[in-house]
């Protein structure tokens, strides 16, 4: 797992995944978990591993939700040369959907099962693994269509592999990689390794214990602090409270780098109930706070009226 702290399990799902694809079957997964705890890194992993195959990427954009078949279209694009081998039915809709053609709305089914056969053709000539992540943005168009899809997967060499903050609907009944928190040893080791000095022990053991495993947190928490701060504990002079910094922390990490001012919502402040600074920590339905310790990563395979390809694990 070159770059990244422990997720052997997960990695195993995945490379199981794509040597399944890489056989001549397909499969459908959805990999999900809260912020910043490694969903797109484990999707990297993923194209990584996908060597002979090829790997077509998408993701949701939150300025483009409202957009009909937005996220299809940056999936489906670089396959278009192929659309003449589709049933002409089909090919017209996908043609109308994606304005290459004029008509009215094109039925969402013809569209799926275009979607589907583009694939399906795609896979023919090399096995391909489809990545669309940030499945949480899609418009709702490209949701529908692409959870259709996976659900029909059959024996195509087809991967189709979703990341999602927090599954929407459309989703229900594929099967699950659930992506929990790291361990605390590893959890710590990751810490370490993004630390450039010496590191007072109370405060690695607050920031250990509030980023609940989350390697966005234990990776940005350390950064916003000086060298003599992180060094010096909670006795300097003058010095903010923990909880503070981590919060002040998070708001800056929640300054996109590459998209747009929206992509990322803002963390909510400590104000905002949920029980810490951060918001993985908010508490559970339960009302239990989240461990990190039984935060494992798990797959899930939910029951569903809707028959699956054979599970990976
Ligand atoms: N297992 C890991 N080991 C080391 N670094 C990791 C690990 N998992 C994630 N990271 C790092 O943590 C940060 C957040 O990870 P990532 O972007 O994958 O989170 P995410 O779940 O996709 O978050 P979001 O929901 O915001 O998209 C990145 O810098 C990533 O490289
Ligand atoms: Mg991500």
């Amino acid at each position: 797992m070159p770059g990244l702290t422990d997720r052997r399990a997960e990695c195993d799902v995945l490379g199981r995944l794509v040597a399944a694809v890489r056989a001549g079957e397909s499969r459908a997964l959805v990999v999900h978990g809260e912020p910043g705890v490694g969903k797109t890194a484990l999707l990297e992993y993923l194209a990584g591993q996908a060597s002979g195959c090829r790997v077509a990427h998408a993701g949701g954009v939150q300025a483009e939700m409202e957009l009909a078949f937005a996220v299809l279209h940056q999936l489906c694009a670089p396959m278009l040369d192929r659309l003449e081998r589709l049933p002409a039915p089909q090919r017209d809709a996908l043609r109308t959907a994606f304005g290459l053609s004029a008509g009215p709305a094109p039925d969402r089914f013809l569209i799926g099962l275009a979607a589907l056969g583009l694939l399906s053709e795609m896979a023919g000539e090399r096995p391909l693994v489809c990545i669309v992540d940030d499945e949480q943005w899609l418009d709702s168009a490209s949701a529908q269509v692409l959870a259709f899809v996976a659900r029909r997967l059959g024996a195509e060499s087809v991967g189709l592999v979703f990341g999602a903050r927090v599954p929407t609907g459309d989703l229900a009944g594929l099967p699950e990689l659930v992506i929990g928190g790291l361990r605390e040893d590893d959890a710590r080791a990751l810490l370490d390794s993004a630390l450039t000095g010496p590191l007072d022990a109370l405060v690695r053991d607050q920031i250990v214990a509030e980023a609940h495993g989350n390697p966005l947190a234990l990776l940005e928490l350390p950064r916003g602090w000086t060298a003599a701060e992180l060094a010096g504990g909670f006795g300097l002079p003058g010095a903010v409270p923990l909880t503070g910094r981590i919060e002040e922390s998070f708001r800056r990490a929640s300054v996109p780098k590459r998209r747009g001012p929206q992509s990322r919502p803002a963390w909510p402040s400590s104000e905002s109930g949920c029980g810490s600074v951060i918001p993985w920590c908010a508490r559970r339905p339960t009302g239990r706070r989240r461990r990190m310790t039984c935060a494992r990563s798990t797959p899930r395979w939910p029951k569903s009226p809707i028959p699956r390809p054979t599970p990976i694990v």
